[in-house]
């Protein structure tokens, strides 16, 4: 509790609605008591106005006591990823710390387009408890339980060309491998492109978009999609392929501490790529790939390619040895595991 009581920092000059200051204010008071005058002082409103906001917190999941005498404190917070909520004790200064936060949408992706549109910030966070058309690659359909799974996208605006876009997906990959290990235990592996396996199942998948022009990015925006505490088994579409951090642990698992950890580690190594190139994460990336020295099939619309992938390149294409013997280098395309 003292973590996450710890400090909620604020974008200057963002405005924060009535619930989120009085959040914010709370955390802020470390568990103490916080008199319902001193609140409504605060967001200039009344007393009735302040319990209003109290309820309306309650029935989101805060746990907040009221005293007649001595006023509020906050007991816990809830597992949603309410801007309030992500942004306290989260270690980083600018992934995450501005949140667009939608009980429900159609794509975090298309959200997110439409505010880098408009000049969204580097670093902003899109996140929704559930979406209506959320999208993969290919322009297949992924698949989430609503307020179960963790679904969002960080807009970026990297000093990249187009082709070395690949470099933020490969980042951002390994960031939640390890965040996923530093929080559960579990040892993700990285399937090429850009999909997280546990137990030889899908958990996690990456849909990368970008705009801008041949020379130059103006945004990039990385779509995560991670089963955290649904049931893939009760989709028939995916049980076979697919698995949930909380299947494979048995237990649940907070969703909004595994965002922080992701979060943190995003920044972390995007500083590290602007700081010192790709090739330290992509020998980290290669460590934790699921196919590098193993036989493969990469098909991509009509094709197929067969042979043993050996490295990722510098750009993120994949280096395949065919069965002649040749190098090949593929730009995209599904991997799968020859058995034979
Ligand atoms: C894939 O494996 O094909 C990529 C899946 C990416 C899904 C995430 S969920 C959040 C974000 N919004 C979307 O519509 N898609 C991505």
């Amino acid at each position: 509790m003292a973590s996450v009581l710890r400090h909620v920092k604020e974008k200057k000059g963002e405005r924060l609605s009535p619930a989120e200051e009085i959040v914010s204010l709370l955390i802020d008071g470390q568990g103490d008591y916080l008199s319902g005058e001193s609140l409504a002082r605060s967001l200039d409103c009344s007393r009735a106005a302040v319990w209003k906001w109290i309820r309306r917190l309650r029935k989101d999941g805060f746990v907040i006591q009221a005293h007649p005498k001595r006023g509020y404190r906050l007991i816990s917070l809830p597992d949603t990823p309410f801007p309030s909520v992500v942004r306290a004790a989260l270690g980083t200064s600018y992934i995450g710390q501005v949140v667009s936060y939608y009980p429900r949408i159609d794509s975090t992706n298309a959200t997110a387009r439409q505010l880098a549109e408009k000049g969204a910030e580097e670093g902003t966070l899109v996140i929704t408890d559930e979406q209506l058309r959320g999208r993969g690659r290919f322009s297949r359909r992924w698949y989430a339980m609503p307020k179960k799974d963790l679904l969002f996208t960080l807009i970026f605006r990297p000093e990249l060309k187009p082709l070395q876009v690949f470099r933020l997906t490969l980042l951002s990959s390994l960031a939640v491998a390890e965040a996923v290990e530093r929080e559960t235990g579990l040892k993700p592996l990285i399937k090429w492109p850009n999909d997280l396996y546990l137990e030889n199942k899908k958990f996690c998948g990456i849909l990368t978009e970008l705009a801008g022009e041949q020379e130059r990015v103006s945004y990039c925006l990385i779509g995560i999609g991670i089963n955290v505490n649904s049931d893939p088994s009760s989709h028939p579409e995916i049980s076979n392929i697919a698995t949930s951090l909380s299947c494979c642990l048995k237990r649940e698992v907070s969703r909004v501490q595994i965002l922080k950890t992701i979060l943190e580690c995003i920044e972390e190594k995007y500083e590290r790529l602007k700081r010192e190139g790709i090739a330290r994460l992509r020998e980290e990336w290669n460590n934790r790939s699921l196919i590098l020295g193993k036989r493969v099939i990469v098909s991509s619309n009509k094709t197929e390619e067969k042979g043993t992938a050996e490295s990722i390149d510098e750009d993120g294409f994949l280096i395949l040895r065919d069965e002649k013997g040749e190098r090949k280098r593929i730009l995209s395309g599904d991997v799968s595991l020859r058995l034979r």
